[in-house]
């Protein structure tokens, strides 16, 4: 399924070039319109999923059954031996004896490019820590395809949780080689992390950092709204201090483009 053939693992989309992009939109516009049905010919993935999700594990679970292949699911992480105090490395290497491939969420930054580096089947990150989600990227890139019919010069802002919201991570670096204008919208302590801003400037990526909406709604093709994610703040009171500051409401709406379209990984809170 890959465009470049020596591409194995999906990690992060710092991996992943403008081509490889354009090939999975294509082939997901095929897919899902009846042009190709790719066949998995009973092949085996293993989901080991250390963090909750909902809509990851039941595309990955209805992908792997609807391409005639089988998902198996790890139910609970602390019904495995990594409860008696087997080291993931070992989990690792034990699971991949008896599947075709690994598709892995964790709370721990890192750990997916970790299993990649071990494992000789590939392995796809479903999303760790605070750090990348390839997968809703290409979706993500997939749905601005459909709703807009390109990718090139739009204008994308990303609203909210921008220094631990892996989604924005992914899908800025997903959306560089298509020269957008993004805005960064977000309380002071929750700015897009420097590493992926200095990965945008290397690009020549035009984007500016804002505090409110309201500078940059009316320019907008895409608002990209992400959650404020209580799991990943070690304080609560700065959890407080952020959970109610962006509410996304009909006048806040009032002059925006025609073709604009609010997006929202999920799941939605409050
Ligand atoms: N978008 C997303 O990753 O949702 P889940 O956490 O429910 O998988």
């Amino acid at each position: 399924m890959w465009n470049n053939k020596q591409m194995k693992h999906l990690i992060s989309m710092q991996d992943i070039s403008k081509e490889d992009i354009l090939h999975f939109v294509d082939v997901a516009e095929k897919i899902e319109t009846g042009k190709l049905s790719p066949d998995l010919n009973g092949q085996l993935a293993a989901l080991l999923f250390f963090e909750p999700s909902t809509r990851t594990k039941f595309s990955f679970e209805t992908a792997m059954k609807k391409l005639g292949g089988t998902a198996l699911s790890l139910k609970d992480a602390e019904q495995t031996s990594l409860k008696k105090g087997e080291s993931l490395h070992d989990t690792l290497m034990t699971i991949s004896q008896y599947v075709d491939l690994v598709i892995m969420r964790s709370p721990i930054e890192g750990s997916c490019r970790y299993a990649s580096e071990i494992l000789n089947i590939p392995v796809i990150n479903a999303g760790d820590g605070a750090n990348q989600h390839p997968t809703q990227a290409l979706l993500d890139m997939y749905s601005i395809m459909k709703t807009q019919g390109r990718l090139d010069n739009l204008n994308i802002a990303m609203v909210e949780n921008l220094k631990f919201g892996r989604t924005v991570h992914s899908l800025s670096q997903a959306l560089s080689d298509f020269s957008p204008n993004l805005y960064f919208i977000s309380p002071g302590h929750l700015k897009m992390p420097e590493h992926i801003k200095n990965d945008l400037k290397s690009k020549n990526v035009n984007f500016s950092e804002h505090d409110k909406i309201e500078d940059v709604i009316d320019k907008l093709d895409i608002m990209y709204v992400t959650r404020i994610q209580k799991e990943r703040f070690t304080d609560p009171e700065e959890y407080e201090k952020v959970k109610n500051l962006y509410i996304v409401d009909t006048p806040i709406l009032k002059n925006v483009k025609d073709s604009f379209k609010i997006m929202h990984p999920l799941p939605r809170v409050m």
